[in-house]
């Protein structure tokens, strides 16, 4: 298969970008995009070791940013940082996430908050904090990664469900907020597919049979195949550039079909 990638432009030329989760899998796809068309990019993430690799392999411009979605004080602090090293902040890419399968039954409450904390209170305390500096900083774009399955769900995912479909109407409170408050801020929420990543690679071998568990998914996608973390990433970069200026509280599904 044949992955169509984008021409590459300086769209993103001296904007700051906060990426969560941009250690590995989608996260890592948007920054190397972002990086690749002159951003500079803050990868926020709890896995140090890969985000410094990573940060080491794209140059200078991309940095790593330790960041717990969850933790409202690291937050905090995290934009604090952001204000005195970059000064500003364009772009906020919420795309951290946890994907934990249990059914109602087999979940309890720990696992619950556990998907919850990272999948939806990562988001809204993502969207509080950094709102303030992204208007200081003349205005921007917030890209909420949601999922599929925010959409349109199963029986063993409710808890990671819930918390996706949390992220829609979050997002589309946020972006008319920020349109009433007279705020140059657009908030979009992107709804993946199943993606190549290494949270797809371990649902999968978690499953018992990988291959199995791969076909099934691939055959689940109408389109006939499932993304590759870069398919995400054009359209995160696409939301987030002024091609997207009209856009605002939208759903763009990037799924393959899935949810239809
Ligand atoms: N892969 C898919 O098929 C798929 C499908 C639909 C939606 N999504 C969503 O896309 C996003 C990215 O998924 P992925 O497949 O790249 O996942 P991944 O597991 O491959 O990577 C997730 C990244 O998030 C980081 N992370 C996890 N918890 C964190 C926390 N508390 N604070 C900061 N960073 C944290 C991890 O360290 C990792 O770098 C997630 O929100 C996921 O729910 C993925």
């Amino acid at each position: 298969m044949v992955t169509q990638v984008a021409q590459k432009t300086d769209r993103f030329d001296g904007q700051i970008v906060l990426v969560t989760g941009g250690a590995d899998g989608v996260g890592a796809a948007c920054v190397k995009l972002f990086a690749e068309e002159g951003a500079q990019v803050l990868i926020g993430d709890i896995q140090a070791g890969k985000a410094k690799v990573l940060a080491e392999e794209l140059g200078p411009e991309v940095s790593f940013l330790p960041l717990d979605v969850s933790d409202d004080s690291a937050w905090a602090a995290a934009i604090e940082q952001i204000t005195a090293d970059a000064g500003a902040l364009n772009i906020l890419v919420n795309n951290a996430g946890v994907s934990l399968p249990a059914t109602v039954e087999d979940a309890d409450f720990a696992h619950w908050r556990k998907v919850n904390s990272v999948n939806a209170d990562g988001v809204f305390l993502g969207c509080h904090h950094a709102i303030p500096l992204i208007h200081r900083s003349g205005g921007g774009s917030i890209i909420n990664i949601s999922s599929a399955l925010g959409l349109k769900t199963n029986a063993v995912m409710p808890a990671y469900s819930a918390s996706k479909a949390a992220v829609r109407i979050l997002t589309k409170s946020v972006a008319l907020h920020c349109a009433e408050q007279g705020y140059a801020i657009r908030c979009n929420t992107v709804y993946p597919g199943s993606v190549r990543t290494p949270m797809i690679e371990k649902l999968s071998h978690d499953s018992g049979d990988y291959d199995a568990a791969m076909a099934r998914r691939i055959a689940a996608h109408p389109i006939g195949f499932i993304a590759e973390p870069s398919d995400i990433a054009n359209a995160v970069a696409f939301l987030a550039s002024e091609e997207a200026r009209f856009i605002t509280g939208a759903d763009l599904a990037v799924d393959g079909g899935l949810s239809l």
